[in-house]
């Protein structure tokens, strides 16, 4: 799920105490100054529905679950079906018993109503919005007190989980499916861009909220966060600034005007990881190497600097064409000046057509990551 206004996140963390204040969060407003209208936003919501260009689902089709069915799939929210924790709670993976489908079961910590306002957003975008790449919402569970989601297994995890942090006898992911996820990815955003109607901002693009499933197909998760966009000749939503440092466009963090290329910034972002293998925000790297984008901008005019930036975890197994096109692409995409960002359509033609070129290191030259010159296979192996 997104997340509230000063709460979070690391899904990695499974030892995290509850309720503590994560320092990746951001919010111009404490949760108790909020002005909650659950009423009108549930209305709003649910006018989406109306208008679903697509002509999707025009029914709210999530299941409604009784408390006792998600404790029974989870054997009683047993730390072993544990998945990760975010900013709203914790993931479990559990089994339903009516169906025999296998799920992940997201409790959300009892924080108030932000919280339900957030559930209801999740509940009502999922419902309503259907894409190969965004992902499925089963149902859900309002029994009292309890608020919990119920969701496809991403039977992968998510994006970060590859990216970051590996154990040593993990592979990195390859180039291919690198690419394969950017493309994906980028047309889960353009769905909620462009054939959403209104559209929707997801404001909340990260790569823990890209979740992999079989052959690491990626979907967009945790609408929390989602914004109906701008209607009719507005160009923007305003909007207290939530979401997660390093991913936040500039204008947004600074103005609060939230606009379809405050998502493209974040994407670029994410795209920027992909291909380097950094996380947005490291605070252990050297001076000038905490905050990625401000690493990478002055790499992007150097072409001759492009090798630096490909994960070192690829060991140079990578096109170099494909190298610079995608980091031509992640720079657009993070530019100062929101209007001279592409719109995510133009994005997802450019990374499909990336994702479409394979690259063989068998057959094509594998990079020396520190020089950028290429060994052909053959030589590497002599
Ligand atoms: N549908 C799912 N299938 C499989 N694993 C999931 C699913 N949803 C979440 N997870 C796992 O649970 C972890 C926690 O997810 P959650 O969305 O609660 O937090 P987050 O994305 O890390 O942070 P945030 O609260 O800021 O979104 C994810 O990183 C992922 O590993
Ligand atoms: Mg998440």
């Amino acid at each position: 799920m997104g997340c509230f206004p000063c709460s979070g996140k690391s899904s990695k963390n499974l030892n995290k105490k509850h309720n503590d204040i994560p320092k990746d969060r951001i919010a111009s407003t404490t949760s108790d100054k909020v002005k909650l209208n659950l009423a009108a936003d549930v209305k709003k919501e649910a006018s989406l529905k109306e208008g679903s260009k697509d002509g999707g689902s025009d029914h709210i089709a999530a299941h409604t679950f009784t408390f006792r069915e998600l404790a029974a799939a989870t054997k009683n929210f047993r730390a072993d079906c544990l998945l990760g924790e975010g900013g709203f709670g914790r993931v479990y993976k559990g089994r339903l018993e009516s169906t025999n489908q296998v799920v992940a079961i997201k409790q959300l910590d009892r924080n108030g109503l932000q919280g339900n306002r957030e559930f209801l957003v999740e509940v009502l975008m999922l419902s309503l919005l259907h894409h190969p790449n965004l992902v499925n919402l089963i149902g859900y569970c309002a029994d009292g007190e309890q608020r919990l989601l119920v969701y496809e297994y991403m039977r992968l995890g998510s994006l970060e989980d590859h990216l970051h942090d590996l154990p040593p006898d993990r592979k990195g992911l390859d180039w291919n499916t690198r690419m394969k996820i950017a493309a994906g990815a980028a047309k889960g955003l353009e769905y909620l861009h462009d054939k959403a109607n209104p559209p929707v901002i997801y404001r909340d693009l990260k790569c823990s909220n890209i979740l992999l499933g079989k052959d690491y197909h990626p979907k967009l998760s945790d609408f929390g966060l989602a914004k109906l966009g701008p209607v009719g000749d507005n160009t923007h939503v305003s909007t207290r600034v939530m979401g997660t440092y390093g991913y936040c466009a500039p204008e947004y963090a600074m103005t609060g005007q939230l606009t379809l290329r405050s998502d493209v910034y974040s994407f670029g972002v994410v795209l920027l990881e992909i291909i380097t293998g950094r996380r947005a925000i490291e605070n252990s790297r050297g001076a000038g190497e905490h905050n990625l984008v401000a690493w990478a901008r002055p790499l992007f005019t150097d072409r001759r600097k492009f090798s630096l930036m490909a994960d070192p975890l690829l060991q140079g197994q990578y096109p170099v064409r494909g190298l610079y096109q995608v980091l031509a692409v992640a720079a657009m995409c993070v530019q100062e000046e929101p209007t001279m960002r592409p719109l995510i359509a133009d994005v997802v033609t450019a990374l499909s057509y990336l994702a479409s070129q394979k690259y063989n290191p068998e057959t094509q030259p594998v990079q020396n990551s520190r020089s950028g010159s290429s060994t052909p296979r053959s030589r590497r192996e002599q």
